[in-house]
């Protein structure tokens, strides 16, 4: 029951009138819901339903620039409406409001130091910081349920002031000084997006999926992400991390890239599937990389400029590739001893001994589809083959580029461009492909 309106709301559909039977959790000082019957949209899976006073509701945005304006809400047990706070004021703070039915932004207030709501439990839309230069203080004690964190350009912010946020669809965290991520612990997401936080040295989540993106960038130079507890993920990317560890992942639905990491080893043996392409580039530690259960994959397959990379091994099971693949670099060894299928063109360079014997025949034997066959490795090796089966066959370009790109032009059954992908995942609409699943 809880699942299916977890994906009622986050298709969109209005809670308005159905919010009295479905309501979730009880908070003791619920009567009915909402007095106002213009409810907001909210993307939560779960909400407090405490009634709005007269007087508590707005129907343009609120703007607070001096702390007054914040007191004049303290009558108000929730609010619905949007509030701003922005100007000069040095510390800010809400008391008593339990709810914000709406978002809470603040922004542009270079003076300020502080913020507290330590009341608030929910927000039902965005929770948005952004360009507050000074904040070092942050206090949101009671926070559990945020229809999304946006917090942008913090740069004095090293503690999240979180304590314990178990429902929160949507997580972007851009620019600040955070030091951990404690106190966010949703266990569903619809995107995870953390990057630019040059003191994040270590991401622990216990989320169990992200049916969106999943992506963490650039926080210095040595972030370990752990997610113990993700089993999929529509598509992950991972730019400048130093280690990953997803254990119990079996399902990429969509693409996963790693990219200028400083990884050594790459375990995704559980993974099964990866409904898009498989990107791993200019990873400079990387030694081992094993995705030993991975039996399909639906776009393209890059492995390019990992130095340290001695052998493309560690697929021993895939069968079939929906896209181009892409190996280049200085490997000694590879080898897909699964492989039947490619539906776009192959292209392995490597300055590397690689055999191509067996690549040679796959791709007489018509299992590679598209224009392109390059196998092209030291002499020292048995054979190096290079040949097109048309004059203008598109070049391989720089990796994932060309085979993400044209991945996800999905539709057309017929490879013609070597590194075209067929790849029906996006074609179908995930939340209306989850509503149609479970309901
Ligand atoms: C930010 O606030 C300053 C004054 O406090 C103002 O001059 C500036 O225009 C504001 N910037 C934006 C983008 O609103
Ligand atoms: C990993 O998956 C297994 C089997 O589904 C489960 O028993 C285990 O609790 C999961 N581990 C974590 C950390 O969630
Ligand atoms: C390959 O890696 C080297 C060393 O990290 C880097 O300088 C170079 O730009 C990379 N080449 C490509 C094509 O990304
Ligand atoms: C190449 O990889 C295969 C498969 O993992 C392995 O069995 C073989 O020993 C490797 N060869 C070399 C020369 O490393
Ligand atoms: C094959 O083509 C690659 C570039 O696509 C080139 O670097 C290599 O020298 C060619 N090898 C042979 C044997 O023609
Ligand atoms: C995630 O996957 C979808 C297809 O399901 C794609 O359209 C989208 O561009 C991807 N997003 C990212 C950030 O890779
Ligand atoms: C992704 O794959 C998992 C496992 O097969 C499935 O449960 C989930 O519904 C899929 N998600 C999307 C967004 O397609």
């Amino acid at each position: 029951m809880q699942f299916k309106l977890a994906l009622l709301a986050l298709a969109g559909v209005a809670l308005a009138d159905t919010t009295s039977s479905l309501r979730l959790s009880d908070s003791p000082e619920s009567t009915t819901f909402p007095c106002n019957t213009n409810t907001p949209d909210s993307t939560l899976t779960s909400t407090t339903s405490i009634s709005v006073a007269s007087g508590c509701s707005f129907s343009k945005t609120l703007t607070a620039t001096v702390q007054s304006d914040l007191d004049d809400l303290s009558s108000c047990s929730a609010i619905e409406g949007d509030i701003l706070i922005t100007g000069d004021l040095a510390t800010a703070s809400i008391a008593n409001v339990k709810a914000i039915y709406g978002s809470l932004t603040v922004f542009n207030a270079s003076s300020l130091t502080s913020f507290a709501a330590d009341s608030l439990t929910t927000i039902t839309k965005q929770l948005e910081l952004s360009q507050l230069t000074i904040l070092d203080t942050l206090s949101l004690g009671s926070l559990d349920s945020v229809g999304a964190i946006n917090w942008v350009t913090l740069p004095a912010l090293t503690s999240s002031g979180l304590h314990g946020v178990t429902d929160c669809q949507s997580i972007y965290i851009s620019d600040t000084q955070l030091e951990s991520l404690d106190g966010l612990n949703p266990l569903v997401v619809e995107s995870f997006n953390v990057n630019n936080n040059k003191n994040l040295g270590s991401i622990n989540s216990e989320i169990q999926s992200v049916s969106n993106a999943l992506s963490v960038s650039y926080n210095g130079d040595d972030t370990d992400v752990s997610f113990d507890s993700l089993k999929w993920a529509n598509n992950i990317t991972f730019y400048s991390v130093s280690s990953i560890n997803l254990p119990n992942i079996t399902t990429v639905n969509s693409s996963i890239g790693i990219f200028e990491s400083n990884v050594e080893d790459l375990d995704f043996s559980g993974v099964t599937k990866i409904g898009g392409d498989l990107s791993i580039e200019n990873n400079d530690e990387l030694t081992s990389v094993d995705f030993s259960s991975l039996t399909s994959l639906g776009g393209g397959f890059v492995v390019v400029n990992n130095s340290k990379l001695a052998g493309i091994d560690g697929f021993d099971e895939l069968k079939s590739i929906g896209g181009a693949v892409i190996l280049k670099g200085d490997f000694d060894n590879a080898t897909l001893p699964s492989l039947s299928t490619v539906r776009g063109g192959f292209d392995l360079e490597t300055t590397g001994k690689v055999d191509c014997d067996e690549f040679e025949s796959l791709s007489k034997k018509g299992g590679i589809q598209g224009d392109k066959f390059v196998c092209s490795a030291a002499t020292e090796s048995s054979s190096s083959v290079n040949h097109s089966k048309t004059a203008d066959s598109s070049s391989s370009g720089s990796g994932s580029a060309t085979a993400s790109d044209e991945s996800t032009s999905a539709g057309s059954s017929s490879s013609s461009k070597g590194a075209a992908a067929i790849n029906g995942v996006s074609v179908f609409g995930t939340l209306s492909a989850l509503l149609l699943a479970l309901l």
